[in-house]
């Protein structure tokens, strides 16, 4: 399906560094030093508004490569005069692999990612065996991963594979928990969701603070994902 590109004039949002590889985002913050977390998959912005403006001592980057999505959050973020948002349009996996630095996420949200409910489109589903790598990069020891889905074996397999592969602590009730946390902002989707009657299994993760060194190499099994133009994600 191709978009129609607005151009996206907002003072919060990043246009695509292309092939600058010196680009920071942590940079475009008024208080840079603050954490920085992100989020992948932002849509229209209902999840990132309520959060970052409960939380003015972080960075919220939030990213999606939908581009009415990011203009709607942008006018979102705007409307609000919230100075520690960020948004870009850009995959997640090229965005960590390119311009973050190692350990530099104190947290990453995943709210209702595309489900991909056929077992022989599984692979398509953005958390998976790859998308561990940029994961181990990017999250610092002690970070912590927030996943929420309408799909139960999506939840059950990011929780089951985090845990094994990444060593991370589980948060939240084995596999996951269907409990809305009032401190948890409620997605588009999420709400689409709930309103049906329809569980939210929610997954949080934190990274356990047993490594000493952060990786020296940046993540190479950037793969192209199923909605990702292949000359996007090329090194
Ligand atoms: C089902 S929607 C959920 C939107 C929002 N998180 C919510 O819960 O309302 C999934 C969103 O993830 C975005 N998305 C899918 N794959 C992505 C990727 N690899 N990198 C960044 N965004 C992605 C899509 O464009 C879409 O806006």
């Amino acid at each position: 399906m191709t978009q129609r590109v607005v151009p996206n004039t907002s003072p919060s949002f990043i246009p695509d560094p292309e092939q600058d590889l010196s680009f920071r985002p942590q940079a475009l913050f008024p208080r840079p030093e603050q954490p920085l977390v992100l989020e992948i998959g932002c849509g229209i912005g209902d999840f990132i508004l309520p959060l970052a403006t409960s939380r003015p001592e972080v960075n919220f980057l939030a990213i999606d490569i939908y581009n009415q999505g990011c203009l709607k959050t942008c006018r979102k973020i705007d409307a609000a005069g919230l100075d520690n948002v960020r948004v870009m349009r850009i995959e997640a996996r090229h965005l960590i692999a390119r311009y973050l630095d190692p350990w530099s996420l104190a947290a990453i949200y995943i709210n209702c990612p595309d489900p991909w409910p056929k077992k022989r489109h599984r692979e398509r589903r953005l958390v998976n065996a790859d998308f561990l790598e940029v994961v181990r990069f990017a999250l610092k020891p002690g970070g912590e991963l927030f996943f929420a889905s309408d799909v139960a074996d999506y939840a059950e397999e990011v929780s089951a594979l985090i845990v094994n592969e990444c060593g991370f602590t589980r948060l939240t009730p084995e596999p996951y928990c269907t409990e809305v946390q009032s401190d948890y902002p409620i997605s588009k989707y999420m709400r689409r969701f709930l309103e049906l009657g329809q569980p939210i299994h929610f997954v949080r993760l934190r990274r356990k603070n047993n490594e000493v060194e952060p990786p020296q190499a940046r993540p190479s099994a950037v793969r192209a994902g199923f909605r990702v133009r292949r000359e996007t994600i090329g090194k």
